[in-house]
């Protein structure tokens, strides 16, 4: 069995034209925080990007820290290893960067002293509200004391169940040959999650099959605001770029 991201990687993919727009659009996003001073402005900033992927956020924030004058250091951490190696293709110079390859619940206690934390390109359906409280807990044990995790997502309760976007079978991705396809094949009401397949057809292979929960912006905050001391949201409105969405931070984390 392959992975879901074999196929739907174009958003990542530093050879996609798609993928080096929104790696702009995600660099403007950072001068723009910069200059707000949502990111702190400090000689140097330790990085830190979960469920990296080709590191495009998190190579993005390094760069425009770098034309503020600001040195940036870099750690990725993504359950596959295969797209971390791209990471380069989005630097302009030998940054000072570490990949890990593991799950970021299990990794993050063997981190520490990051300035910023970022959760890039919509992750958080990939954990369900026990780990997601696991993971707020260990993003705000490795931050200092003025770091900031830094959230992108959407809210899905309006895409999926307000504008109703979703129906399965779901095309997702498709080329000449072929399509991926998803459908939905079970829900659990105690993790409130939905068990998606994912299926390249004409042959309907079986590409992975995926627990997923869809958030919404204020269900992150509200248990955000259980790890860190002050957490707010900047809207597609409110930072204005077009290529990045809803963006949830939280400040100032609490120690257990
Ligand atoms: C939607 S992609 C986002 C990639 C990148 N941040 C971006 O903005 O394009 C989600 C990534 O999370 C990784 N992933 C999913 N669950 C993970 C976990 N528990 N720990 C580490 N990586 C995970 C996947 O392999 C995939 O690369």
């Amino acid at each position: 069995m392959g992975s879901l991201y074999d196929y739907m990687r174009v958003p990542m993919d530093p050879s996609s034209e798609h993928a080096q727009r929104r790696y702009g659009a995600i660099k403007k996003f950072f001068d723009w925080a910069l200059k707000e001073e949502l990111v702190p402005r400090k000689r140097e900033l330790r990085v830190l990007d979960l469920c990296a992927g080709t590191g495009i956020a998190g190579a993005a924030l390094c760069e425009t820290l770098h034309e503020w004058g600001i040195k940036g250091s870099l750690t990725l951490v993504d359950k596959r290893g295969e797209d971390l190696s791209l990471v380069k293709n989005w630097l302009s110079r030998e940054e000072e960067v570490t990949g890990i390859v593991g799950d970021c619940l299990t990794e993050l206690p063997k981190l520490r002293d990051f300035d910023v934390a970022l959760l890039w390109g919509h992750s958080m359906a990939h954990f369900n509200p026990f780990q997601a409280a696991k993971l707020f807990r260990s993003v705000a044990e490795v931050l200092n004391p003025g770091g900031i995790f830094l959230i992108e997502e959407t809210n899905n309760f309006e895409r999926l169940f307000y504008r109703g976007r979703y129906r399965s079978p779901y095309v997702e991705v498709k080329s000449d040959e072929w399509a991926l396809l998803s459908l939905d094949e079970g829900y659990s009401r105690k993790r409130d999650t939905i068990t998606i397949g994912f299926y390249r057809i004409p042959n309907w292979e079986l590409v992975e099959r995926t627990e997923l929960r869809f958030w919404d912006l204020a269900g992150i905050a509200g248990m955000l605001s259980m790890a860190f001391e002050k957490v707010g949201i900047v809207s597609k409105a409110e930072h204005g770029i077009v290529g990045v969405d809803d963006v949830v931070y939280a400040l100032l984390p609490h120690r257990a």
